[in-house]
């Protein structure tokens, strides 16, 4: 298992390119089971979740062929109606994404139910309730969900997401797009990858209106065509550079990366003393002055991403006063925290909220990435830390960080990455 050895104190400069969205890819690469068309990506980040979706996709029958300018053509003109196996689906639980097109295109669908997942339960019952809304019937045989509709497809109707949950929320669009009449989604997340998701589905023939706000209207068609569509870029990857260069007292210029992506980020970054402004080219983000402490709660789109609850919380374990950190998005998403207390991080946790109180400096030590974002913020703190920290399990961030240790080190930092 390979790991990183990074020496802290060196200031994150330069500019960085942000690579296109993970959360992005992985829909978009279970839509184009929808038509028998090939659907063509571009930008498509060069992260481990994204092989494993190209391996589901192969399992359903999909071709997938790689082109330039990490373009992706997928071909499900071949996709049978496999089941998604639990070894695959096991590994990403975005694979329960592959569960609506299959339903949608062949009218049932077999997929391995995602099991448990160490931020929490996180279950999957919005997706079915969407899914049943259009008239499709469900039932859990041997760990798995089949899903299936009777004679004359989906049909179009009205979802009501008792929660916004993002997943949810792009299993009814797809579903909504081939289904017979006219759909209603409401309390569906607003995230920029379901626009985005939204975009490329239009691209391909879909009619879809209210992206972006709580009622999603979708006019069933008959089929959806072929298309090619780039996606947007990843805009947790530039957030957390954003932290990575506001912890060292930086200054980078993030390319490629949207203000308006961002949602509450940038003001909570503001607030902690880091400026950030956009560019012809991206974002520049400098911090020159002392970190403040801001408390901060995570929400849905566009409040701030659970996402970068990790990323922040290493930022404020050495701002000065103390920052309340609350998760209301998922249960136990704080494996970072003990690991950021091996760095000499004072944090107590009290259920689902942090009580950061800054401390002057980290020291480095040995820690173990948990999961993606809990790792990259061993990361972003070893930057800063006195001396040699080694983060341990990095397969974690290879599965959502396109090449982070080389950019780091194309930035400035000290990182070695021990392959074994
Ligand atoms: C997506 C993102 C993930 C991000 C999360 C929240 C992808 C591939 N992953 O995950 O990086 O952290 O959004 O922004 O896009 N829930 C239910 N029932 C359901 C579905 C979800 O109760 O049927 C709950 C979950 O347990 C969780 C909350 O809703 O507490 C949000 O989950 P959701 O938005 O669905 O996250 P994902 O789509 O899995």
């Amino acid at each position: 298992m390979d790991r990183l050895v990074i020496r802290g104190g060196k200031r994150i400069e330069g500019s960085v390119q942000i690579c296109g969205a993970k959360n992005a890819a992985l829909p978009q690469i279970a839509a184009s089971l929808l038509s028998s068309e090939p659907l063509e990506l571009r930008n498509v980040p060069e992260v481990t979740d994204v092989n494993t979706m190209l391996s589901l996709m192969r399992e359903l029958g999909v071709v997938a062929t790689h082109g330039a300018g990490r373009s992706l053509v997928l071909d499900a003109g071949g996709a049978r109606n496999a089941q998604a196996p639990y070894e695959l689906v096991r590994r990403m639980r975005a694979s329960i994404l592959v569960l609506a097109p299959m339903l949608a295109r062949f009218g049932s669908a077999r997929v391995s139910l995602p099991g448990g997942c160490a931020i929490g339960a996180r279950p999957i019952d919005q997706h079915l309730k969407a899914l049943e809304s259009l008239g499709a019937n469900v039932e859990m045989e041997g760990g798995y969900i089949h899903a299936w509709t009777n004679g004359n497809g989906l049909r179009g109707n009205r979802i009501v997401l008792s929660s916004p949950s993002v997943g949810a929320t792009e299993t009814a669009l797809m579903a909504a797009v081939l289904a017979c009449g006219e759909s209603e989604i409401l309390n569906g997340a607003r995230d920029p990858e379901i626009s985005d998701l939204a975009r490329c589905l239009v691209a391909m023939g879909a009619l879809i209106q209210g992206v972006g706000t709580h009622r999603i209207l979708v006019q069933g068609v008959d089929a959806l065509h072929g298309a090619r569509h780039e996606l947007i870029t990843d805009r947790i990857e530039a957030g957390t550079y954003a932290v990575a260069a506001a912890i060292t007292g930086g200054h980078l210029e993030i390319l490629g990366a949207h203000l308006e992506h961002l949602g509450s980020v940038v003001a909570v970054l503001e607030s902690a003393g880091v400026q950030i402004w956009p560019t012809d080219r991206g974002l520049m983000v400098v911090r020159s002055g002392t970190l403040k402490s801001v408390d901060v709660s995570t929400e849905p789109y566009p409040g701030f991403p659970t996402d970068l609850q990790a990323q922040f919380m290493a930022l404020m374990a050495i701002a000065s006063g103390a920052s309340v950190i609350r998760e209301t998005v998922f249960e136990s998403r704080f494996m970072h925290v003990p690991e950021l207390g091996r760095l000499g991080a004072n944090i107590s946790l009290q259920g689902s909220t942090a009580l950061v109180r800054g401390v002057e400096r980290l020291h480095g030590a040995e820690v173990m990435a948990t999961d993606l974002r809990a790792s990259v913020s061993l990361v972003l703190a070893a930057l800063v830390a006195e001396g040699e920290t080694t983060v341990n399990r990095v397969y974690h961030l290879d599965r959502g960080y396109e090449s982070l240790d080389r950019k780091l080190v194309q930035c400035g930092a000290d990182i070695r990455r021990v392959v074994g």
